[in-house]
């Protein structure tokens, strides 16, 4: 095994004010993932360190940081992407590279502690856009048995029905779009890559009647027109979401709705 540098932005509020840098030496092969090397440093040399993490295996999204400025999933994300191919391709075993990687916490939310972040900002505004299947089909006084038959009935899609949102809903809520959009940086508000993905993963949903319900949140003064468009979200998505294309599609749909709002009172 080799070694490789790497600085940890510390945050404890109970002993320093301000955030500040720790430096570590870590072994790694070319398996070795960003994780690996903050659990191989809590369970060796430092003790106090605190991250999230949780499946290891790019599922459960909770292992964000950001690693040299670009958010990455930890568990996806390896020592190797980072060292000089010479250094990767030399015998030695026992120098350290030259280079230095540098794990932070998400950017743009708020650190607790070390690297992690408060998320609830991010789950509010999942929250907001309604992300669960609404229908008509509660509204009516069907026997249960009855109406049990009629979900089961509308509920069945066409692979056709399904690749429209399939996409979106590959979403594992990790939050590496909200630390790469520059918007939400600036103005918190900003209901948000994920959150527009979401929405546009029910509104697309052949089952789905709850779309009026959702317009709102994105035709409002925080919803898609907010975006100007960088596209570093779906640069950053590690399961191809796409929330840029969300944004877009979004986009097109808020037109339609203000559109139809303004000539029939109805949005
Ligand atoms: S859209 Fe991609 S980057 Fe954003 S929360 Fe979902 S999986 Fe993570
Ligand atoms: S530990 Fe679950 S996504 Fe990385």
């Amino acid at each position: 095994m080799r070694n490789c540098s790497i600085a940890v932005q510390r945050y404890l509020p109970h002993e320093h004010a301000e955030p500040f840098w720790q430096h570590f030496t870590v072994p790694f092969d070319e398996s070795t993932s960003i994780l690996d090397a903050l659990n191989y440093i809590k369970e060796e040399l430092d003790p106090s360190l605190s991250f999230r993490w949780s499946c290891r295996m790019a599922i459960c999204g909770s292992c964000g940081v950001m690693v040299n400025g670009i958010p990455k999933l930890g568990c996806k994300d390896f020592l190797r992407n980072y060292l000089p191919r010479n250094y990767l391709a030399s015998e030695s075993t026992a120098a350290v590279s030259a280079a230095e990687i540098r794990i932070q916490p998400l950017a743009h939310f708020t650190v607790e502690r070390d690297l992690i972040v408060d998320m609830n900002e991010f789950l509010v505004h999942l929250e907001a856009v309604k992300p669960y299947l609404i229908t008509d089909a509660g509204a009516d006084e069907t026997p249960l048995e009855k109406h049990a038959q009629t979900l089961a009935q509308t509920n069945k899609q066409t692979p056709a029905q399904l690749a429209k949102y399939k996409q979106f809903a590959n979403c594992i809520n990790c939050g590496l779009c909200y630390s790469a959009c520059p918007q939400f940086g600036l103005n918190p508000e900003f209901v948000g890559p994920a959150a527009i993905a979401l929405a546009q993963r029910y509104n697309l949903d052949s089952r789905d009647q709850g779309k009026a319900a959702r317009m709102p949140v994105l035709n409002g003064h925080n919803g898609v027109w907010s975006c100007t468009f960088v596209g570093f979200c779906s640069d950053v998505c590690p399961k191809h979401v796409d929330p840029a294309a969300a944004v877009n599609q979004g986009k097109v749909e808020s037109a339609k709705s203000m559109l139809i709002q303004m000539f029939t009172g109805r949005g």
